[in-house]
């Protein structure tokens, strides 16, 4: 099977061409697959053939190969590559305020609660956990502040934190800089824009009062987790759709376990909650879950 994604270079000719034309047999993508499946628990179906044929054209064209085979045999004995065929295969796609119905629910619902409990000297705990580019956890600590500096006061005050992982590294970096084109910022709600974002250049970047809110790191879920708290909220969204059904039930497992009592899981539009940990949470809302006790 031929896959000509680049054809303005297959016109120029030399190199690029050559990996342009390059054929993704069906054999090496399921290695592919398979090494995906071993690093990330992605799961690749062999509908996605063109998608990771031009996703990886530029790997081969980065590591001077002009042959899928020899890519495949440079990923098997190669870690570092084989992390740059991760971040490669990742689908990074967010935006600010993503499901808004997720953002009202946690602002009319679940806001209040932990005001409360910080107000009792409890800390209040959120993780978005595969993050992206940190639209996600953006998006919280602009709920969390409110868009005024009294709304935002309590912050000051009170010990929370959120945690923004994903498994790719070049998105946990955009989390740390925190800098996103007028475009990506056109999302977010007029008033959170006027107090929460600083012009710089084409771009603007999130006030330092939220930033300082935010850890981000590089976490495979499937690896082991190093957090010892709970969690009050953990947004996961658009993630598990990548994974097959064992794999969806193991993280969801962990992320119950994760929660506080009364703790709160976000999932993506197009998931649910399909094995054992269904059990344990109530539906709240549309692809909303709360965690049985608590007392909210
Ligand atoms: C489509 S984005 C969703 C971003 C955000 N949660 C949202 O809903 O807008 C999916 C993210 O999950 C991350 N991801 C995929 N597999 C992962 C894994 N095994 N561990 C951690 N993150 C993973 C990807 O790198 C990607 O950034």
């Amino acid at each position: 099977m031929k896959h000509e994604v680049f054809p303005a270079d297959a016109e120029r000719g030399g190199a690029s061409a050559l990996v342009a034309s390059a054929e993704l047999g069906i054999d090496e993508f399921r290695q592919i697959a398979a090494i995906m499946q071993a690093e990330a628990r992605i799961h690749l179906v062999e509908t996605k053939i063109t998608l990771v044929h031009s996703r990886l054209a530029r790997r081969l064209r980065e590591r001077g190969l002009t042959r899928f085979k020899d890519y495949v045999a440079l990923v098997n004995e190669d870690e570092e590559e084989r992390r740059a065929m991760v971040v490669a295969l990742t689908t990074n796609h967010t935006h600010f305020f993503r499901e808004a119905h997720h953002f009202d629910h946690f602002r009319g619902q679940v806001l209040p609660v932990l005001q409360g409990r910080a107000r009792v000297g409890q800390p209040v705990r959120i993780w978005s956990a595969g993050c992206s580019s940190g639209e996600e956890v953006y998006s919280i600590a602009m709920c969390l502040a409110g868009d005024a500096q009294a709304s935002a006061n309590w912050l000051k005050t009170s010990d929370v934190k959120l945690l923004a992982t994903d498994i790719s590294p070049p998105v946990v970096d955009a989390v740390r800089r925190a800098t996103y084109s007028a475009a990506t910022v056109e999302p977010i709600p007029q008033t959170y824009r006027a107090k929460w974002l600083r012009p710089n250049g084409d771009n603007f970047v999130i006030a330092d009062e939220l930033r300082a809110l935010v850890t981000a790191r590089v976490l495979n879920l499937f690896a082991s987790w190093p957090m010892r708290q709970k969690y009050d909220a953990i947004f996961c969204r658009n993630v598990m759709i990548y994974f097959d059904d064992r794999a969806k039930a193991e993280l969801e497992e962990r992320l119950v376990d994760m929660l506080a009592p009364g703790g709160h899981l976000y999932i993506g539009h197009s998931e649910r909650l399909i094995g054992a940990a269904a059990t344990r949470m109530e539906a709240v809302g549309q692809t909303i879950y709360r965690k049985s006790g608590g007392g909210q």
